[in-house]
């Protein structure tokens, strides 16, 4: 029979979740490079025991042969579901249904989803509102409304007398390596395109969340996926930059070209960038990760868009791209658009009129026929000047 790693990480509480190595993509949309973790925590009190979340569906046994090795997992009294969605709820029938006394503790909107997502009855849920607690004997969870991370129904559990605060997704990010954040050698880049992938268009819900575990004694943050922090400055002090959208004087470049046009354009645009001292991070979207591309939009001032007129329009990988920027909603305050055409323009043109809802000013666009000419080498030269004196002012 197979035995599984279980980690006393604090007195009596139990990381019993499970590592996906495996895993390349989330939501059929982000690149996981390194796969990820789904975190579940037994907190074993004198007199009761809760769950923590659960795990990805196809890793309930996994759960279950964990739990097992700390306790009898049909003995547990509570199971606290921090988000409904299913990568930390999808093992709740299971548990659920192995735990006929159980009771399953969620927000009001949690409720709801526990009942339609996993069908778990409402007799069997215990509704909490901010600053609810919950006596296990010894230890006392203490529930933390944050809805909008990055779902409606989300909260946070801080277990009072060991100073640790479960935060479900938020301050996590994707990485199945590490048991401590110390462990890990790119944490600030995995933690930000984590960042920016799930939680930047939430960035108000996110200081707001902040605001209200900032007066809590924290000494282990234990998220529900990648390392827990046993060294929470770290990570507090990079959400309370990225949630204030503090922005550095850095331009992301992403840009599709065809015939190699368009890629001219945007390198005489870096180099000029570049002359006036600006960080630059560049992305071919044709080999682009998207979570690269979601990780430098976190903290980047400006956006280049380049894109070739295919069939009077965009690239359909720029739009793509753009209505990416403008889903994510990132601090970027100025753009550029740099196309080439064969014989018609108007990639500029949708470019405008998809980015015209979001913040960005977009300080002007350079649209020409063919390969670049010296004049049009000038003018984006130009142009990159412009655009980095918004930036640097
Ligand atoms: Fe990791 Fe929103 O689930």
């Amino acid at each position: 029979m197979q035995s599984y790693d279980v980690w006393e990480i604090s007195d009596h509480v139990y990381w019993v979740g499970a590592r996906d190595w495996n895993r390349r993509v989330f939501d059929a949309l982000i690149p996981l490079p390194q796969g990820t973790t789904y975190n579940a925590y037994v907190v074993r009190g004198k007199k009761k025991t809760a769950l923590v979340d659960t795990v990805n569906p196809g890793f309930e046994e996994e759960l279950a042969a964990r739990i097992n090795q700390v306790m009898d997992q049909e003995a547990l009294d509570y199971v606290i579901m921090n988000h409904a969605e299913p990568d930390h709820a999808g093992a709740i029938p299971q548990v659920m249904k192995l735990n006929g006394g159980a009771t399953l503790v969620t927000t009001e909107k949690g409720a709801k989803m526990a009942e339609v997502y996993y069908g778990v009855q409402q007799d069997r849920v215990l509704v909490v509102r901010d600053g609810d607690t919950l006596d296990l004997g010894g230890k006392t969870l203490r529930f933390i409304e944050a809805p909008w991370q990055h779902w409606p129904e989300t909260m946070f559990t801080y277990l009072v007398e060991n100073k640790v605060l479960f935060p479900c997704d938020f301050l996590g990010f994707h990485t199945a390596y590490g048991l401590y954040d110390d462990q890990v050698e790119e944490f600030v880049p995995f933690a930000q395109r984590y960042f920016g992938e799930i939680l930047m268009p939430f960035r108000k819900m996110g200081q707001k969340a902040l605001e209200k575990i900032e007066g809590l004694h924290i000494e282990l943050i234990a998220p529900s996926h990648g390392p827990i922090h046993r060294n929470p400055e770290w990570i507090l002090d990079l959400y309370r930059q990225w949630t204030a959208g503090e922005t550095l004087e850095k331009v992301v470049v992403v840009y599709v070209t065809m015939w190699q046009s368009t890629e001219a354009m945007i390198k005489a645009m870096v180099e000029s960038l570049l002359a006036e001292g600006l960080e630059v991070s560049l992305h071919n979207l044709v080999y682009a990760d998207l979570g690269d591309v979601a990780r430098d939009l976190v903290d980047s001032r400006g956006i280049v868009l380049g894109t070739p007129t295919v069939l009077g329009g965009m690239h359909p990988l720029a739009i793509y791209a753009a209505h990416v920027v403008k889903a994510l909603r990132p601090p970027l305050k100025y753009g550029v658009v740099l196309s080439s055409y064969g014989w018609g323009g108007g990639a500029v043109k949708q470019a405008a009129e998809i980015l015209e809802p979001t913040k960005i000013e977009v300080v002007g666009a350079v649209e020409i026929n063919g390969p670049p000419t010296d004049e049009a080498y000038e003018e984006i030269a130009e142009l990159g000047r412009q655009l980095a004196g918004k930036i640097k002012a």
